[in-house]
């Protein structure tokens, strides 16, 4: 073998070990999985005619939802996974029928990428639209992680734990 045959030898060898290590690790030290924390309160078929119309219509050529987007755009909009918990449906409504979606939200991108004026669509599917993504709800323990997180990295200490009442 020559020099560099070496080298590469023993850093997979060192990958190997890493990967079984981290295998017994996880074995006996399991990370306690709380499964997705994004859930939907709407009726099966809400959730269906409302995919549908999303897919159709394009939104998902920006916005990700369910941890899926268009793989072939790279628009950074805003994840609309558990949106619910931060507007109301009133709200939503107002934003897609709004003429001027950015006078609500002001856009960080080029115009051609922010969030488009969907006034002309029919009522009942500015309704269908903001029905549904008024039901997408996050669980409270992800958005304390999230949190939490944001929280460390801005500040660089822990987050402070909540007090209990007295
Ligand atoms: C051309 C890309 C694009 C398309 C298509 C698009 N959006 Fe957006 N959307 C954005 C961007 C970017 C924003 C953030 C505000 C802005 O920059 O205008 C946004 C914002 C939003 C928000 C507000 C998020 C918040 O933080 O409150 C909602 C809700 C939303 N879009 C839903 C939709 C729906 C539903 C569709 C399809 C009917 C859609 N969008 C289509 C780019 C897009």
């Amino acid at each position: 073998m020559r020099k560099g045959d070496w080298l590469i030898t023993a850093l997979l060898g060192l990958v190997v070990a890493g990967a079984i290590a981290k295998g017994i690790y996880t074995a006996y030290y399991p990370i306690e999985d709380k499964g997705i924390p994004f859930y939907s309160t709407a009726s099966e078929d809400v959730q269906h005619r409302a995919s549908d119309l999303y897919r159709d219509i394009g939104c998902r050529d920006c916005h990700t939802i369910w941890g899926i987007k268009n793989i072939m755009e790279t628009v950074p909009a805003p994840s609309l996974d558990g949106i619910g918990s931060l507007r109301s449906e009133d709200w939503l409504y107002d934003y897609f029928s709004s003429k001027n979606p950015q006078s609500i939200i002001p856009t960080r991108l080029k115009a051609k990428y922010g969030m488009p004026s969907y006034a002309t669509l029919p009522e009942s599917e500015r309704r269908l639209l903001a029905q549904y993504f008024a039901s997408m709800k996050v669980k409270d323990w992800y958005l304390e992680e999230v949190k939490a997180a944001e929280y460390k990295k801005l500040t660089g200490n822990p987050y402070p734990k909540k007090q209990k009442q007295e």
